[in-house]
């Protein structure tokens, strides 16, 4: 099966240019490339909204979506976002808890959130059970966050996700090779430790550049994520964007 992950849209209220870019016309060069490439599952793993959560963005999104006749896709929230609005729009109450939005799909996927850049005790408890009901299977998580430090200093110091340790630990309750996509970092990063297999995908918005304490845009080519699954490997790889 094949899987595209599309992340951080980061879509502008206005319809005008922030940063240099076109939020919009990029997140829709990003939508048309991957809908012309056959897949099962699309994945929005969070930031939608550019700065606040926005009910207006969320219905335009949905819009484009089906615009593009895409089928079959799951979205969870960013730091950018808000569980309840997302639930609301995209018809994802069933996955809200409280005030987070966290779902499994069979036959492994699990779908995090870590808007608040940490998880709830529950949350945390649906998660083991989640893991050590897989341990016959390799667990595919997606998340926002990646749940490492990935060596970008201006996210790593300032918006790394808060609980690697307790990531780690229920991951650890999984003998298998586990899976993790995410985005949050701008940047296009593989991370593997002990069991985990972390893919950071790149934003639709822009890419930041990887060796500064302070913000700077590396560049403004936007990107999304093929993942292909079989009975024998996982194949995965980022597709740029150009004009
Ligand atoms: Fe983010």
């Amino acid at each position: 099966m094949r899987i595209i992950q599309i992340t951080d849209l980061h879509i502008y209220p206005k319809d005008e240019m922030i940063n240099g870019v076109d939020t919009r016309q990029n997140f829709l060069k990003v939508l048309k490339t991957a809908s012309d490439i056959p897949y099962n599952m699309v994945v929005i793993t969070g930031d939608l909204s550019f700065f606040d959560a926005d009910i207006e963005v969320y219905k335009w999104i949905k819009e484009k979506l089906e615009e593009y006749k895409i089928s079959n896709y799951f979205i969870i929230g960013g730091n950018h976002d808000k569980a309840e609005k997302l639930a609301e729009v995209f018809d994802l109450k069933a996955g809200l808890t409280s005030d987070e939005l966290y779902y499994f799909k069979e036959p492994n996927f699990i779908f995090l959130d870590t808007i608040k850049g940490f998880c709830s005790d529950e949350q945390w408890q649906w998660f083991e059970k989640k893991i050590i009901a897989l341990k016959d299977k390799n667990p595919m998580i997606f998340m926002h966050h990646p749940p490492f430090k990935s060596g970008v200093p201006h996210m790593d110091k300032k918006y790394a996700f808060k609980q690697t340790d307790e990531f780690v630990r229920i991951c650890g309750l999984n003998p298998n090779p586990l899976y993790v996509f995410c985005g949050h970092y701008h940047n296009e990063i593989t991370l593997l430790k002990s069991n985990i297999n972390m893919f950071i995908t790149p934003s639709t918005y822009l890419q930041i550049y990887m060796f500064n304490e302070d913000f700077e845009v590396d560049h403004r080519i936007p990107a999304f994520r093929i993942i292909d699954i079989d009975k024998k490997q996982i194949k995965t790889t980022v597709r740029y964007v150009y004009d």
